[in-house]
C-alpha cells in the first residue's frame, strides 16, 4: 500500500497516486490515457482540438482500454478576430518557410478549433467523464453550472495566485498551478502587466496559500525528485506531460521524440510563432526567426497556417520547422513506456517521501 503525504487530490478525483498525465493536444492517445488510468493516475484526453463527435470517439476508444477516472481537456480562449494586416503580414513571414520545405499551398488563416462552447458541453455530458479541465480559464458560468450538476469535477490552470483565486471563485475544483517550465501552451488569461510568467517552485506555495482546495504542480516536474518536491511546496498533486511525450503511446512524431530524447531541457524557449501565443518548444530554426516578432494574430488562427508546414517539417525528418513543445524538464526524459515512466515516476517520489 503507497502512502503520500497530502490524499486531498487522490480523494477528489478517486485515484490512487495523484500523478495528471498532463492533457497534451496532439500528443496524448487513448492509449497513454488508458496504461495511466489503470496505473493508478489520471490519464487526460487532449479534446481542444476535436469536433463533439470526435470527443465521443476517441472517449469510446479509451474506455474499451479503461473504465477507470478519465479526464476530458478543453480549452477556453476568447474567440480570435482575423485582421486583414496582421494575417497578411504573418503569411508573409511564412511563405519562405513554405517553400524551403515544400509544404505545399499556404492556407487561409480560419478558425479551425473553438473554445468551449455549448454542443462540446453536450458531448462532455454524453461521455461522462469524472473529470474536465479547462486551459486559459473557464467557459460560460452556465457550461461550469451544467458539467457541476452532472458531478463532473471542474480543474484549471492558473499561473499566477490571482488566477487561481478567480478559477475557484467560479467553481474550479482544484487548481493546476502552472509554471514557466511547463512545455507547451502557458495557460495564463488575466491581464499580466508586462510581468513575465512565474516558476513553479515560486507559484506553487503562493497558490497553495491564496485557495482552499487542493493544488496541482505542473512544470519542470519529470522524475520523483520533482513530485517530492511539489508536496514539499504544499501542492497535493502533479500534473506531468513532457516525460509522456517520447512514449511509444505519445502521438508526435518521431523527430520530436528523437529531439526530446537528445534534449538537455537548457535548450527550451517560449515560441508564439507556431499559434500566437507563448508555448515552449526545444528551440530550433523556427523558434528561433520567430522570436523577437513583435505581434501575431489573435491565438489560435496560426495553428491552421503552420499546421501543413510542421507536417512537411516532420515528414522530411528535419525538426527545423516543427513545433517541438518539451518543457525544461525534457533533459530528464528517457526511451519508456508510459507504464514505465509512470511506475517509475510512484517509485521514485515514494522513495524520497518515505
Ligand atoms: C506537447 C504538449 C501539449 C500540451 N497541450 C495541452 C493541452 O492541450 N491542454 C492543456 O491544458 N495543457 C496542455 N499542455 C500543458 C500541460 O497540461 C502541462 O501544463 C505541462 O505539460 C506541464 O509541464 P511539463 O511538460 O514540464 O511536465 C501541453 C503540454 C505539452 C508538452
Amino acid at each position: 500500500m503507497v502512502h503520500w503525504p497530502d490524499t486531498r487530490l487522490c480523494d477528489l478525483l478517486d485515484i490512487e497516486h495523484p500523478i495528471i498525465q498532463a492533457p497534451m493536444a496532439g500528443a496524448s492517445t487513448p492509449e497513454m490515457v488508458a496504461v495511466t488510468s489503470n496505473a493508478g493516475g489520471l490519464g487526460s484526453l487532449a479534446c481542444a482540438m476535436l469536433t463533439p463527435n470526435r470527443v465521443l470517439d476517441v472517449v469510446a476508444k479509451t474506455r474499451v482500454m479503461s473504465n477507470r477516472a478519465l479526464n476530458l481537456n478543453f480549452f477556453c480562449h476568447a474567440s480570435p478576430v482575423i485582421d486583414k494586416k496582421r494575417a497578411d503580414a504573418a503569411i508573409d513571414r511564412l511563405r519562405p518557410w513554405f517553400e524551403t520545405l515544400n509544404a505545399g499551398p499556404i492556407p487561409e488563416m480560419t478558425e479551425i478549433h473553438f473554445p468551449f462552447n455549448a454542443q462540446i458541453c453536450d458531448a462532455v455530458l454524453e461521455a461522462s467523464p469524472k473529470v474536465v479541465s479547462f486551459h486559459f480559464g473557464l467557459p460560460d458560468s452556465a457550461l461550469v453550472t451544467r458539467l457541476k450538476d452532472a458531478g463532473i469535477i471542474i480543474l484549471s490552470s492558473a499561473t499566477s495566485s490571482a488566477e487561481a483565486k478567480w478559477l475557484v471563485e467560479r467553481g474550479t475544483d482544484a487548481v493546476i498551478a502552472q509554471g514557466y517550465e511547463a512545455g507547451g501552451h502557458n495557460g495564463w488569461f488575466l491581464p499580466r502587466n508586462g510581468a513575465e510568467a512565474t516558476g513553479t517552485m515560486a507559484l506553487v506555495p503562493r497558490v497553495v496559500d491564496a485557495v482552499d482546495c487542493p493544488v496541482i504542480a505542473a512544470g519542470g516536474i519529470a522524475d520523483g525528485r520533482g513530485i517530492a518536491a511539489a508536496f514539499a511546496l504544499g501542492a497535493s498533486g502533479v500534473q506531468i506531460g513532457t516525460a509522456f511525450l517520447a512514449t511509444p503511446e505519445s502521438a508526435v512524431s518521431d523527430i520530436h521524440k528523437q529531439s526530446l530524447i537528445a534534449a538537455t531541457g537548457d535548450d527550451t524557449q517560449y515560441c508564439h510563432g507556431f499559434s500566437g501565443r507563448a508555448a515552449r518548444t526545444i528551440v530550433n530554426d523556427f523558434s528561433r526567426a520567430m522570436d523577437g516578432v513583435p505581434d501575431f494574430p489573435d491565438f489560435p488562427l496560426l495553428n491552421a497556417v503552420t499546421g501543413p508546414l510542421r507536417a512537411a517539417s516532420a515528414k522530411a525528418g528535419r525538426p527545423d520547422a516543427v513545433s517541438l513543445w518539451a518543457g525544461q524538464g525534457a533533459g530528464l526524459v528517457g526511451q519508456s513506456t508510459t507504464r514505465e515512466v509512470f511506475e517509475n515516476l510512484v517509485r521514485q517520489a515514494q522513495a524520497i517521501l518515505a
